[in-house]
């Protein structure tokens, strides 16, 4: 997408050749759009632990460059495990991290040493390239419901679409999950109107779907994220809109702490509650996503401090909590199927239920858990 009329995608290779990628520092966005060379394993880990890069599908593609960055240091067998553990152990909830690290270790694990680092790099860059078109594929399929919700409404006023954290192209390698059917019904002529939950407590919907959302002039509010249920009430969401970070084989989603209560506040007001994922994201291998999805417990500083910049524009931090207060801060919660009205794929719309992603997704079926 665009930044200042400049095509940005959220990683690239950096011009020179060299064995290094570039991404946008997303710890510095809205305040400053800054740029971030990964040149080591170290550093790639590093990016995604620190949350430089986020987002499921970007946090799987940094990995892959990882592993590649990492191989063409050394391309031993031990060396190419310890990069898989190290960057497998940064966050644990996307399962898109895991998938592309097994996919480069697969693949380059039967080659020679000496042939390693050129594969996993091609790889990469094919997993990038691979993202941008299953992304944009699911902006076309969101945007069949974006065009329904528009007809329900006789054609007139905007269709109010209320999203929380960020699963527009900042969390992918373009176009975004949640956010692309927007863009597709945005580009399309279709009035749109975005309901951004600011998300707490790392503000995701405050300073990224907002800033990418107003990059593009699509049409949007940020609100406090206990708004959501109070909006549904007076019947000003038409649908909503999330992206997930893992989805289980009956159709469970995990997604950013709080998904789960909108989608509580939909269910109970009759709005339609979607989520838009690339197949990456489904673990076939978990059923019971409450039971099974670990999830990541990040510090409680996140809770009791805030960012932002102050009117001379330097970025600080502030406590908004009594000094000593304990707090908690789980970074995600799990969506149970039953509250889902469908999944928005790369192949198509389908029931929150095995049946539903297999018949998508049928060559999955021998590994898919549960019954
Ligand atoms: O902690 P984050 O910012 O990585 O969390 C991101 C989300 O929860 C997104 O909604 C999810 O990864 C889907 S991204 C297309």
């Amino acid at each position: 997408m665009k930044i200042d009329g400049k095509h940005y995608r959220t990683i690239w290779p950096v011009a020179d050749g060299a064995v290094v990628v570039e991404v946008i520092d997303q710890t510095k966005l809205p305040h400053k759009f800054e740029t971030k060379r990964l040149a080591t394993l170290d550093e790639a880990a590093h990016a995604i632990k620190a949350m430089i890069v986020r987002g499921a599908p970007l946090i799987g593609a940094t990995a892959a460059y990882g592993m590649a960055i990492a191989l063409a240091a050394d391309p031993s067998d031990v060396a190419m495990n310890a990069a898989y553990d190290k960057l497998a152990a940064t966050r644990p909830t996307a399962i898109n991290l895991r998938w592309a690290l097994d996919r480069v270790r697969s693949a380059v694990a039967p080659l020679a040493p000496g042939a390693r680092a050129k594969v996993a790099w091609v790889l990469a860059a094919g997993i990038c390239d691979e993202d941008v078109s299953i992304c944009e594929a699911i902006g076309e399929q969101g945007l069949k419901l974006i065009e329904a919700a528009f007809a329900k409404k006789g054609g007139k006023g905007a269709v109010n679409i209320l999203t929380h954290c960020n699963a527009g192209w900042l969390a992918t390698v373009d176009w975004g999950t949640a956010i692309a059917p927007i863009y597709k019904a945005f580009d399309k002529g279709i009035p749109v109107h975005v309901w951004v939950d600011e998300t707490r407590p790392r503000n995701q919907g405050a300073s990224l779907t907002a800033f990418e959302l107003g990059r593009h002039g699509v049409p949007h509010h940020i609100v406090a994220d206990n708004s959501g249920g109070h909006l549904m009430q007076h019947g000003l969401v038409d649908l909503c809109i999330v992206g997930t970070d893992r989805v289980t084989a009956r159709g469970d989603v995990c997604n950013k702490i709080g998904t789960y209560l909108k989608a509580l506040a939909a269910h109970d007001n009759g709005v339609p509650f979607y989520v838009a994922l690339p197949s990456p994201t489904i673990d076939w291998t978990v059923v019971d996503g409450v039971k099974e999805i670990p999830i990541e417990e990040r510090s409680s500083l996140e809770v009791t401090r805030i960012a932002g910049r102050l009117a001379d524009g330097s970025v600080v931090e502030v406590d908004i909590a009594a000094p000593g207060s304990p707090a908690r801060n789980d970074a995600f919660d799990v969506t149970p199927a039953r509250l889902v009205t469908a999944l928005i794929t790369e192949r198509g719309v389908c029931p929150a239920t095995r049946d539903g992603l297999l018949g998508l997704f049928p060559e999955a079926k021998t590994r898919a858990a549960g019954e």
